[in-house]
C-alpha cells in the first residue's frame, strides 16, 4: 500500500455548523494523519481557480459563492491509500447517497453544502495540494 497525500476543505457549512472538530475525529479513527491545517476565507478568484474544472457546469456559480461565503479549513492528509481512503469516509458526493457512519451520510443533507471536499486522484492532490500549502508547511 502507498502512503500518500490528499488535499481535504472543511466547507463554511462545516465551519458554520461547528463541527470540524468531530469530522477531523472520523479523519484521525480512519488512521490518516492531519499533517497541515488553515483556516482561510477564500477568494472568489481562488474559488474559481480551484473549481475551475467545474466552470461549464451549471452549478459552477453557486459552488463559488457557497465556498467564499465563510471560512474553510483546508488540510493535508497522510496515510495508506489516503486519496481512496479519504473519499470512502467522506461519503459519496450527494449526501442522500451517503451511507451512515460517513462523514456526508452523517452530518449533510445537500450535495451543494456537502460539509467537505477531497481530492479524486492522486495527481488533483497533488495539484491541490500545492494551490494551498508551500513544501515547508507540511510537517
Ligand atoms: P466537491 O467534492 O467539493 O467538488 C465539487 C462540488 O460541487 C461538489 O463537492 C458539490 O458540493 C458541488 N456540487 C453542487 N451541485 C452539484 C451537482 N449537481 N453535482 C455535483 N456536484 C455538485
Amino acid at each position: 500500500m502507498a502512503i500518500e497525500r490528499t488535499l481535504s476543505i472543511l466547507k463554511p457549512d462545516a465551519v458554520k455548523n461547528n463541527i470540524t472538530g468531530k469530522i477531523n475525529s472520523y479523519i484521525e479513527s480512519s488512521g490518516l494523519k492531519i499533517i497541515a491545517q488553515k483556516m482561510m476565507l477564500l477568494t472568489k478568484k481562488q474559488a474559481e481557480l480551484f473549481y475551475e474544472i467545474h466552470k461549464d457546469r451549471s452549478f459552477f456559480g453557486e459552488l463559488v459563492e457557497f465556498m467564499t461565503s465563510g471560512p474553510v479549513i483546508v488540510q493535508v492528509l497522510v496515510g495508506k491509500n489516503a486519496v481512496s481512503k479519504y473519499r470512502q469516509i467522506m461519503g459519496a458526493t450527494d449526501p442522500k447517497q451517503a451511507e451512515k457512519g460517513t462523514i456526508r451520510g452523517d452530518f449533510a443533507d445537500d450535495i451543494s453544502e456537502n460539509r467537505v471536499h477531497g481530492s479524486d486522484s492522486l495527481e488533483n492532490a497533488r495539484k491541490e495540494i500545492d494551490f494551498f500549502f508551500a513544501e515547508h508547511e507540511l510537517v
